[in-house]
């Protein structure tokens, strides 16, 4: 198993990892690394992941750098490997937003999580990310998303998901994919909300979207974001019924 590390924009690197065994025609598992001051890793992968990923992280920086570790919701993909990260970077604390610290990391974190700050990004010196609640989108409660100012870049986690192994910058569409992996799986917690959360991002105007499955996104993402949005509203109109249609 090897983890692929590519540049995505300016000292945000995505580190890949294409499972060929897993769906019909294989699935990459993302994180991302914010090269700061204080080093930032959203998503941590599987635990089965985890040597692979930290020496793809080695790659770009000392793994016991690493300051922060932050992730969208708890899944495996997402923090399964929480454990091993921390005790390979004693100096890292795990963030998470409100509702994820009291449903899940305060009892089951290995070291006391840290509240993201919700009035103002967090400063890693040299990039700033703020993060958004978004409960539901792509699922769980404790869902976020976060946004790096510096570099326009969105760290959209499971949005956009789509199959295979794709380049990992596509300026060339990441919605028909999605669209289809979608329908495949139905892994979105759709909700009267869906649509407008996905606006909300939309606001951001990202130039870069650092998708966890698939391709990462470059160019103007707000008329992409809207017309996921719309796909969504669409699909909650005609109920799930239409979800395989
Ligand atoms: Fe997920
Ligand atoms: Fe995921």
């Amino acid at each position: 198993m090897e983890t692929r590390v590519d540049e995505i924009a300016e000292r945000i690197y995505r580190l890949s990892t294409f499972l060929p065994a897993v769906g019909p025609s294989g699935f990459t598992f993302n994180q991302f690394l914010v090269d700061a001051k204080e080093p930032l890793l959203f998503h941590c992968g599987q635990r089965a992941l985890f040597p692979a990923v930290a020496q793809a992280v080695a790659r770009v920086l000392d793994v016991r750098r690493l300051r922060w570790i932050a992730f969208s919701h708890v899944e495996a993909d997402e923090c399964g490997a929480l454990g091993e990260w921390l005790a390979a970077a004693p100096g890292a604390t795990v963030t998470h937003g409100a509702v994820g610290c009291a449903i899940w990391l305060n009892d089951q974190a290995p070291r006391p999580p840290a509240r993201w700050p919700t009035a103002r990004p967090l400063d890693l010196g040299g990039r700033r990310v703020q993060r958004l609640d978004t409960p539901h989108v792509p699922h769980c409660w404790d869902a976020g998303l976060l946004y790096e100012e510096t570099t326009g870049t969105l760290f959209c986690s499971d949005l956009f998901t789509h199959v295979g192994d794709p380049p990992a910058l596509t300026e060339g569409d990441i919605l028909g994919p999605a669209i289809a992996a979608e329908r495949q799986f139905g892994y979105t917690a759709l909700t009267p909300a869906t649509g407008a959360t996905i606006r909300r991002l939309a606001e951001l105007r990202p130039r870069t979207v650092a998708v966890m499955h698939g391709s990462s996104f470059t160019g103007d993402a707000a008329p992409v974001l809207g017309r996921l949005a719309e796909f969504y509203d669409d699909l909650l109109q005609k109920g799930t019924a239409a979800r395989g249609a």
